[in-house]
């Protein structure tokens, strides 16, 4: 089936095609009515006829006898139209004047036995014919005779026709001019539309003010309201991009200006020795760098995968954050620190992409080793019920109170706990636990010391 694209094509068929039906129906109920209402007419103009026909059939001498000049006859049978025929016939004479040929055969006749007039359709030389016979018994005598009176159907077809397109002509007309009308109205009505459309092609791609939606009809004013909405989160997603930028090219500032002193200083001296501070430095500025980076692109990726709508795959929790909980155990060592991990015996399934899970545990760990002092402890705990909930809680340096929301933020740090980091950590977090539908929350440890992040996940997270 064709599928019409066009608005304006559609609303106009869809008003067309059912008036046409409408019309169509109109014209064949218009047609058998008509016919009807003619037909009685015309039938009741035949009885008339054959009536006064009758009325000159007389008796003579006890014999039925039709004494009409042929210039009477010649009048009543004068018509411009149609023929007109009749035809006198008794059951004692049999036939006595008028067409012998017309044939009414179809009404019961021969018996002389009608009692009203007796209408019936014939064809006379292959034309057809509309008659109609009654009987009648002249006075003084007990003959029965039966007068017929038939003539063809010009003057009933004729009629019928005008009568059809007097009624159809002014139908079709109304069509065309309602056609034409809602033609007009629908561009009409459609106006602020295609106003719209060269308003918003005429747009510089930096232009996400408002639309105006003063002088448009209601409808148009929802589609305008759901397109400024959308302009308006794409201004602060615009925003935070331009900030989230300058915050990049920030934080890569420090440790390439760092770089740039430190390979000028090289670059000054001829002893290798005098040069391992320098050479030390540039390579920390060179792993700030790149940690950066594997923080930024980690970001990416995990905004790519909540909008790629990644398929979330069975991970068994407990054996995941032991693997990883091991894995930093060499780290924590070397720092001194005491890393311990408690969890039921059992198997914890649930959903998630186990790449981004780890690193979401990576971030949090190295947080509490990062930003603890030495000789102290980190404990990871995970319980089963009544739902999964992983806690990773040191007895470091702590964030105050009113900054525990904001750690959540790209780029923000803490001033007082200066170690090393570009502050995307608990972001990437963030961004990792809304795709997996975990709830994270961020307090300071037991008496005010320290930090403590629970993760909790979802009851229907469990595969
Ligand atoms: N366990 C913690 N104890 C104390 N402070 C913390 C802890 N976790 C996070 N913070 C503070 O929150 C800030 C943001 O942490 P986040 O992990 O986002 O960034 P970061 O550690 O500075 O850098 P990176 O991107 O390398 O992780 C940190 O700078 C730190 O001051
Ligand atoms: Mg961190």
């Amino acid at each position: 089936m064709i599928k019409i694209q066009s608005l304006k094509l559609r609303l106009l068929l869809h008003l067309i095609f059912p008036l046409t039906s409408l019309v169509i129906v109109n014209s064949f109920i218009s047609y058998y009515v008509t016919m009807h209402y003619v037909n009685t007419t015309y039938d009741n103009w035949l009885l008339d006829s054959v009536t006064s026909l009758a009325q000159e059939v007389k008796s003579k001498e006890g014999k039925v006898v039709f004494e009409v000049p042929p210039s009477a006859l010649r009048i009543f049978q004068w018509d411009d139209i149609d023929r007109t025929f009749f035809k006198i016939e008794s059951q004692q004479v049999g036939f006595i004047a008028g067409d012998k040929f017309i044939s009414n055969s179809n009404i019961a006749n021969k018996d002389f036995t009608l009692t009203s007039p007796a209408y019936f359709d014939s064809e006379i030389h292959h034309k057809k014919i509309r008659g109609v016979s009654i009987i009648i018994t002249p006075k003084d005598t007990s003959d029965k005779v039966l007068v017929t009176v038939a003539e063809t159907l010009n003057k009933r077809h004729n009629m019928v026709k005008h009568i059809i397109f007097a009624v159809i002509i002014p139908e079709i007309l109304l069509i065309l001019i309602i056609g034409l009308y809602m033609r007009f109205e629908i561009k009409r009505g459609l106006t602020p539309l295609y106003t719209l459309t060269q308003e918003l092609s005429q747009r510089s791609p930096q232009d996400l003010t408002p639309i105006s939606n003063t002088h448009v009809p209601s409808e148009i004013r929802i589609l305008i309201h759901t397109m400024n909405n959308l302009l308006a989160k794409l201004r602060k997603t615009m925003v935070i991009q331009k900030a989230f930028i300058e915050n990049a090219a920030h934080q890569l500032r420090t440790p390439l200006s760092g770089l740039k002193i430190q390979a000028e200083r090289v670059l000054r001296l001829n002893n290798l020795q005098e040069m391992e501070p320098a050479l030390i430095k540039i390579k920390n500025s060179v792993d700030q760098i790149a940690h950066l980076n594997s923080q930024l692109l980690m970001l990416a990726q995990s905004e790519a995968a909540i909008e790629s709508n990644n398929k979330l795959l069975p991970i068994d929790l407990n054996h995941l954050v032991r693997e990883t909980c091991i894995e930093w155990v060499p780290y924590a060592l070397k720092h001194n620190i005491e890393l311990s991990f408690d969890s039921p015996s059992m198997s914890i399934q649930i959903r998630g992409i186990e790449t981004l899970f780890r690193e979401l545990l990576n971030n949090l760990i190295d947080n509490a080793i990062r930003y603890s002092q030495q000789q102290s402890r980190v404990w990871i705990t995970l319980e089963a019920i009544p739902q999964p909930i992983l806690t990773i809680e040191d007895e470091g340096y702590g964030i105050p109170e009113s900054e525990l929301d904001k750690v959540f933020d790209r780029f923000y740090r803490i001033s007082r706990n200066q170690q090393d980091g570009c502050g995307l950590g608990l972001a990437i977090v963030k961004e990792i636990a809304d795709l997996h539908r975990i709830q994270v929350k961020m307090e300071q440890g037991k008496n005010s010391k320290g930090t403590k992040v629970s993760l909790i996940f979802n009851s229907s997270q469990r595969s």
